[in-house]
């Protein structure tokens, strides 16, 4: 399947438009507005999980891989939407969640039973000590504290990396590897055209369960990112499976490195056709989205290019500013004081970079963060989190800013479609909170004016289809050592590209690089009104972006 000419939109379909008035996102809203995906220039529907579930983690903990959420509709109306997108022109990929499922899950409870075949899809062991009463090993779970949760009736632990109830599949099981190809043909017999495979690089561990360095929310993560077998689990995937049908995955990889990531995506030896990394997501943290530092662009920009420096030739890139993890990009890497701006800026620094983009819902209009009390917000990550630093003494007030800052719920508040009681999103209550600019950030009010972020976006994705030089062009940073701009050029044959990206409020010049002269080129995109060049230079205003396309004969 030609991945690397497509453009992706991502769907958290609770989010996305109820269509039964049930205050939830669901399939019958979802087919309502598949024109306006298409009308976007994507070319595919990523759905994060629509499976049933019992929503610890919002669909990432899988009660049944063979079915579909009853919030969200039945497998008949998946049907529908799946051929209507397809009618459209838009490939459909799902989320597949197998590093771990709900506890919910029948294999999960019939399992519990040490006699049961379903035992060994898990791992369970006996607690070490006296009477068992300490966990198996001293891992800690990324998210929830220790990483083994007792069961009372056997006395036995069972491993979760995430939350507890989200029981990591053991994948050395050849039987849960039959289960996963089984849950792949399933959905790829149904007509679907891939998947998003959930932080699918942790589903090795190390045999044995050793205890891991001592290390602060993370303990024993040595011993299962990039396990030793992935690669040969991802490999049996694709040869039992995949490669018999018109597909392609993508495969989430954190704190994944250009070089170990060659290991997956290479095209001479590739077991993932892409994948989703995260340097570049880490420019406003440390260590984790939680930890919320002060945005530093020269962190984000050296992300940016190593990666589309060390793939290029051998391995094709994802791109992506925003998804269902990570709070809206203006609000982190832009400005809400400059927010047309800088969603137009941030949709030109990275949609006109290599690779596939993904788009997450609203991204394209620009929505920002919720202005909401800490205690309001619900995920479970800020949930955690919070109890962590709490424990640790943290103040109270810190936390709560890092909660504000950092949750995930800001990405997930409901779609805003139109100006009319509750952004058009439901008929009913919403099953959560509607970030009040709706009224004046909504699609209804971008579609008719053509300098809206929607409009942008929309002239950007038409671009990238048109232009081989997104797809093939040689890409080289200038400015590099600048902590207000960033600016690469891509070439192609006699096509030049530069790009010429403002991140502060501040006026900065940009002196245009050796070679160029700027009044040879078409300005292509930009956020202001045009003003002329000097001395091959110019201004750059608040979050100002500037394309400029030269033709070489
Ligand atoms: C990554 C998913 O994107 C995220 O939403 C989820 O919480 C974790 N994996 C665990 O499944």
């Amino acid at each position: 399947m030609d991945y690397k000419s497509m453009s992706v939109y991502q769907i958290w379909p609770r989010s996305f438009c109820d269509g039964n008035g049930d205050g939830i996102g669901d399939l019958e809203g979802i087919y309502a507005k598949l024109e306006y995906v298409a009308s976007l220039g994507v070319d595919c529907i990523w759905f994060s999980p629509l499976y049933p579930s019992p929503n610890a983690d919002f669909g990432y903990d899988i009660a049944d891989y063979k079915d579909i959420h009853k919030d969200y509709g039945t497998l008949a109306q998946f049907k529908k939407v799946l051929d209507k997108a397809h009618s459209l022109g838009l490939k459909v990929i799902m989320d597949l969640v197998v590093n771990h499922s709900s506890d919910e899950n029948v294999w999960f409870q019939k399992g519990i039973d040490p006699n049961s075949p379903y035992h060994d899809y898990y791992f369970w062991r006996k607690g070490r000590g006296k009477n068992g009463k300490r966990p198996p090993n001293n891992w800690l779970s990324l998210i929830d504290g220790g990483a083994w949760e007792r069961n009372e009736k056997t006395g036995e632990y069972y491993l979760h990396v995430f939350a507890k109830k989200q029981p990591d599949l053991n994948m050395d099981n050849p039987r849960v590897r039959n289960e996963v190809k089984d849950i792949m043909r399933f959905w790829l017999n149904m007509g679907v055209d891939g998947f998003r495979e959930d932080v699918i690089t942790l589903i090795s561990k190390k045999e044995g369960l050793p205890n891991g360095f001592p290390l602060p929310a993370a303990t024993g993560m040595e011993h299962y990112f990039n396990g030793l077998h992935v690669k040969e689990y991802l490999r049996e995937f694709k040869e039992d499976v995949l490669d018999k049908y018109d597909c392609f995955v993508v495969g989430e990889a954190p704190m994944m490195k250009p070089d170990t990531a060659l290991e997956y995506i290479d095209e001479k030896h590739k077991t993932l056709d892409l994948m989703f990394h995260f340097q570049h997501m880490e420019a406003d943290c440390f260590l984790m989205d939680f930890l919320h530092t002060k945005f530093n662009l020269r962190k984000m920009k050296k992300a940016f290019s190593a990666w589309q420096k060390k793939l290029d030739g051998k391995a094709w890139n994802t791109l992506y500013i925003e998804n269902h993890d990570h709070p809206r990009i203006v609000s982190r890497y832009g400005s809400e004081k400059y927010r047309v701006q800088s969603a137009k800026m941030l949709a030109s620094m990275y949609l006109l970079q290599k690779g596939t983009p993904f788009i997450y819902q609203g991204q394209e209009i620009g929505m920002t963060n919720i202005d909401l009390d800490a205690d309001k917000f619900i995920d479970i990550f800020a949930k955690n989190n919070s109890a962590v630093f709490k424990k640790l003494h943290f103040s109270q007030k810190w936390i709560d800013r890092m909660v504000k800052l950092s949750c995930r719920d800001n990405a997930r508040t409901p779609m805003q479609w139109d100006a009319s009681e509750n952004a058009g999103f439901t008929t009913g209550t919403p099953w959560f909170y509607v970030n009040p600019n709706y009224t004046e950030i909504n699609v209804k009010a971008q579609e008719d004016d053509p300098d809206s972020v929607l409009n942008f976006y929309r002239k950007l994705l038409a671009f990238r289809k048109e232009n081989e030089v997104i797809r093939e062009g040689k890409y080289k940073e200038y400015c590099k050592k600048s902590k207000y701009i960033y600016a690469y050029e891509r070439v192609w044959g006699n096509v030049r590209l530069l790009t010429v990206n403002s991140f502060t409020a501040k006026g900065v010049r940009f002196e245009a690089p050796k070679g160029y002269d700027l009044e040879e080129g078409e300005l292509i995109f930009q956020n202001y009104a045009k003003t002329p060049i000097v001395n091959n230079g110019f201004m750059l205003r608040p979050y100002e972006t500037r394309t400029y396309l030269f033709h070489r004969s």
